[in-house]
């Protein structure tokens, strides 16, 4: 192991070697026996180059898309219903949950699925995405299994908070946790891979990305295969509006025979902090708002609507053919390079805090697979209904607990008024998927005429 350290020039990761114990040796060695040194080193000799879009960005252009409303779409809502529901009845549809990011902004200390988000009933995140999977299971009468991405930094927080709840009602069947793949980060100035403590590398998990090498190597996409699955919808843990396994999304999905379709809000604001589908010499593709210049962001059409319009609410449907493709590829997906601010230990052992970023950090995206899809395809749907991110600590201008909380409020007081209800403004209000999972199914529950002024949790 020392040889091969030293011919990368990484030998200092053994430095305090003689003074782990043997436990630590064997924790320390694997983690070194899972480093791709020579990837590390291209990564960082690259770096500059590495989040480079500025050329293609030039040549960006409007996606193929489904608008809403808009006549002219190439497929209706109902046949696209018909088609997803088809689907979903099939059980050929599985669910992909990514939950293994560290959630930092929140400031909450366990996985972010764990955050108490209902407006009435408190119940954690990760409560309301189960219960979608178990109420669509049972409306369309077939399962839907559920694949959950954790990382090393979530996974047993996250396995337990699963096991002390059963599993929200999911079936034991129906249920896998895989852990993601972790990178090192690397001091932006030598390119050395740094120690967080002297028995352990500064690691952190490999970007949603991971998730296409994660369910190879654990053996999720065989077994996906094995289940007679065709279409992976995937989701991340932060968005609690989420129509999870929506049949018309699916349905578009399947009728334009796309290999990956991606849910996407017309942005209001060019500088909107979403990224951006365009397409680029014929393929789609998503560029990070934090790549998109400002006088790109702000080119306008004829009638004043935005040329860069379609921002992305990571909501994705994969053809499972296309993955199995893709996870064949070592290219697959490219990383993207982050300077951040990692604690770290120095040669002498000293524990540092830096205050400006300084060191490297390299995450895959999973939205970098859309250049490779045939047929790949946005479909435009409304913020107010479907999209809520939870990403800042309460207090903060935006995407904050309230701001969430206060929209999933609007969104089912507006589906009891229209089940003929009469709700007193201001009213919290808050229905459990397994109550009802759309306003339809709340018309069939809910007696036209009932009041509601106090704060209340339908649920079965
Ligand atoms: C992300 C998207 C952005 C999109 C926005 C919508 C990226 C780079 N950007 O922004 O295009 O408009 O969401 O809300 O993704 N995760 C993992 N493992 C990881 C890292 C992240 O599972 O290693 C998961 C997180 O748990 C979370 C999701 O991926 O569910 C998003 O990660 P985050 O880093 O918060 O993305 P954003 O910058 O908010």
């Amino acid at each position: 192991m020392f040889e091969k350290l030293k011919a990368h020039g990484q030998e200092h990761l053994v430095r305090f070697w003689d003074e782990l114990s043997e436990t630590q040796h064997t924790a320390l060695a694997e983690q070194i026996e899972r480093i791709d040194f020579p990837q590390i080193a291209h990564l960082f000799a690259e770096r500059d180059q590495a989040n480079e879009v500025v050329e293609l960005v030039d040549r960006a252009g409007e996606p193929a898309a489904m608008r809403l409303g808009d006549q002219k779409n190439r497929f209706s809502p109902e046949s696209a219903c018909r088609r997803g529901a088809e689907a979903l009845a099939g059980g050929r549809v599985a669910v992909l949950l990514v939950a293994g990011g560290q959630g930092t902004r929140l400031g909450f200390e366990h996985p972010k699925g764990m955050f108490p988000i209902g407006p009435v009933s408190r119940c954690p995140i990760f409560q309301i995405h189960l219960e979608k999977v178990v109420a669509t299971a049972r409306r369309y009468g077939a399962s839907v299994p559920v694949y959950l991405m954790v990382s090393p930094a979530t996974e047993r927080e996250t396995r337990r908070f699963f096991a002390e709840n059963a599993n929200f009602g999911l079936p034991e069947t129906d249920l896998r946790v895989f852990c993601q793949g972790t990178m090192p980060a690397i001091d932006d100035r030598t390119g050395k891979i740094l120690l967080a403590e002297r028995g352990q590398i500064a690691l952190s998990p490999d970007g949603h990305g991971g998730a296409l090498a994660a369910l190879q190597a654990s053996g999720a996409l065989a077994e996906l295969a094995e289940r007679g699955i065709e279409q992976v919808f995937y989701f991340q843990v932060d968005n609690p509006l989420v129509e999870v396994c929506s049949p018309e999304f699916l349905g578009y999905h399947l009728l334009a025979r796309s290999e990956l379709t991606s849910q996407v809000i017309a942005k209001q604001d060019p500088k909107d902090r979403v990224g951006n589908v365009v397409e680029v010499d014929g393929r789609l593709r998503v560029i990070e708002y934090s790549d998109l210049p400002d006088s790109v962001a702000e080119r306008r059409r004829a009638d004043g609507s935005l040329q860069i319009w379609a921002g992305s609410i990571a909501v994705h449907v994969f053809e499972l053919a296309f993955l199995l493709r893709m996870s064949g590829r070592a290219d697959a997906l490219p990383f993207h390079v982050a300077h951040k601010r990692v604690p770290f230990l120095d040669e002498q052992g000293r524990a540092h805090q830096p205050e400006k970023p300084n060191a490297y950090k390299f995450e895959q995206f999973i939205f970098d697979l859309l250049p490779a899809a045939a047929n790949a395809l946005v479909v435009e749907v409304d913020p107010k209904t479907h999209f809520a991110p939870l990403k800042n600590a309460p207090g903060a201008a935006d995407d904050t607990p309230e701001s969430v909380r206060a929209q999933i409020v609007a969104l089912h007081a507006d589906w009891l008024r229209r089940a003929g209800a009469e709700v007193a403004d201001g009213t919290p209000v808050e229905i459990s998927p397994l109550f009802a999972l759309d306003a339809e199914q709340l018309r069939e529950r809910i007696a036209p005429g009932t009041r509601i002024s106090q704060p209340i949790y339908f649920r079965p």
